[in-house]
């Protein structure tokens, strides 16, 4: 088999440019079908010893302070976008422009708006573009979401799914980009109930109407300057500044589409300040002849129930295994656990096959549009307490049409 080069580049070194640099460097071993040797060739952000680190550390052969540089590189075939949210429209345009396939954390900007600006660039220009929607490529998920397709829990008729997520309950959390309206827009909501809505619109089928609530449980927390540590970081004793978006959100829910899914209703919820879970993201799925639940914290199983009646009703767990998604690329075997790094190895495989004009796989800039404006929508129901309808985003077909 021949094995392409393909020119890398990262803006922002964070912990999102990590993992998509150790995704790359996984291609060749985890999908060497793919011919894809990637080569790291630019890193760009604003801190200098993340540029350094980007290359002593991780082997990029070429670093800069300027995002700009990475996408005027010639030798830069594709680009990881990993910057605060505030970033993600100037530097998703910017790529669009530049020509360059681009792979870029979610949410893709603080609002919708955001998001529309970096789609009508991608679509104008015509790259191939794949979303930090790492989640929606657990196997387990992709094994659910089949079972729905096929019908085997029946009439889907209510769904419940979270991200509890506890990365700020320690009230001296650290006020990263994370906390700040113009640097991140809205706060759980699109940090975290955005992947819940990527998930549920994934597996389940389209929301069409929400009605949504906001609240604020910490209203203060010590300044952390931007490129120093990370949103986990705790500051004893700092100066404190104001959090200006939400610490919880959720949203009531209606399903549409033509799946079996359609008229289904549903609650979604987020916390960053919740106590307890860590990394709670998950879901229970319910259908008029059984049900599936799956949750992040113990991403290698799911519970599944087929019957309503018999010695065998009630649930079973089922364990990873490698008819599961592309469980198989990384293990023979059932019960071997995989872990997060894994999923952006499947996230990256399925760009790298978009650009090169393989089957698409991947989450798309349209996707990523149409769980904004379910959030735009939730955030809209929270301040008017009325119900919204969701905008229609043209091409946004989670992947098979589920819905
Ligand atoms: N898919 C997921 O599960 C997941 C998880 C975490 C974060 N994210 C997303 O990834 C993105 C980055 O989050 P993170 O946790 O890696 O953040 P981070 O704070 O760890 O890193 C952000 C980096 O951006 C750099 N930066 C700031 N301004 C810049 C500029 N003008 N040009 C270049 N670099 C600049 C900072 O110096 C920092 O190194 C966010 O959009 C976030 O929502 C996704």
């Amino acid at each position: 088999m021949t094995t392409k080069e393909l020119g890398v580049g990262l803006i922002s070194v964070g912990w999102m440019g990590k993992l998509h640099t150790r995704a790359y460097q996984s291609l060749p071993t985890v999908y060497p079908e793919l011919g894809i040797r990637p080569k790291l060739v630019h890193a760009a952000d604003t801190a200098a010893d993340r540029v350094q680190y980007a290359k002593d550390v991780l082997g990029y052969a070429r670093g800069s302070l300027d995002y700009r540089d990475v996408l005027n590189d010639p030798e830069v075939d594709v680009v990881s976008i990993c910057a605060p949210n505030l970033l993600h429209a100037e530097i998703g345009v910017a790529a669009a422009q530049a020509g360059k396939p681009f792979w870029i954390e979610k949410p893709v900007g603080r609002h919708a708006a955001d998001t529309a600006l970096v789609a009508a660039a991608a679509q104008a220009a015509g790259v191939a573009t794949s979303i930090g929607y790492n989640y929606r490529h657990a196997p387990a998920v992709e094994r659910i979401r089949e079972l729905i397709a096929a019908g085997e829990l029946g009439r889907i008729t209510n769904v419940r799914a979270v991200f509890f997520n506890g990365y700020a309950a320690e009230p001296n959390g650290a006020l990263s980009w994370r906390f700040k309206k113009d640097l991140a827009g809205s706060g759980a909501l699109g940090d975290l109930l955005s992947h819940v809505v990527d998930l549920v619109q994934y597996v389940v089928a389209p929301v069409t109407e929400v009605s949504g609530l906001l609240s604020t449980v910490h209203s203060q927390r010590p300044i952390l300057p931007m490129g120093v540590a990370d949103h986990f970081a705790v500051i004893e004793d700092g100066e404190l500044g104001q959090v200006e978006n939400d610490d919880y959100a959720a949203a009531l829910v209606r399903f549409g589409g033509t799946g079996s899914a359609a008229g289904a209703v549903g609650t979604l919820e987020a916390s960053r300040v919740i106590v307890g879970p860590q990394c709670g993201l998950g879901f229970e799925i319910y259908g008029t002849e059984g049900s599936a639940s799956w949750s992040f914290e113990r991403m290698n199983e799911f519970r599944l129930c087929l019957t309503r009646t018999g010695p065998n009703q009630g649930y079973t767990t089922v364990l990873g295994n490698p008819a599961m998604g592309d469980y198989g690329k990384f293990q023979p075997g059932p019960g071997n656990a995989m872990g997060y790094d894994d999923l952006k190895v499947i996230e990256a495989s399925k760009f790298v096959e978009a650009v090169t004009g393989g089957p698409r796989r991947n989450s798309t800039i349209e996707e990523a549009l149409a769980d904004a404006q379910v959030i735009s929508a939730v955030a809209a129901s929270a301040v008017d307490g009325q119900w919204h309808k969701v905008s229609e985003v043209p091409g946004a077909t989670f992947g098979h049409g589920n819905g």
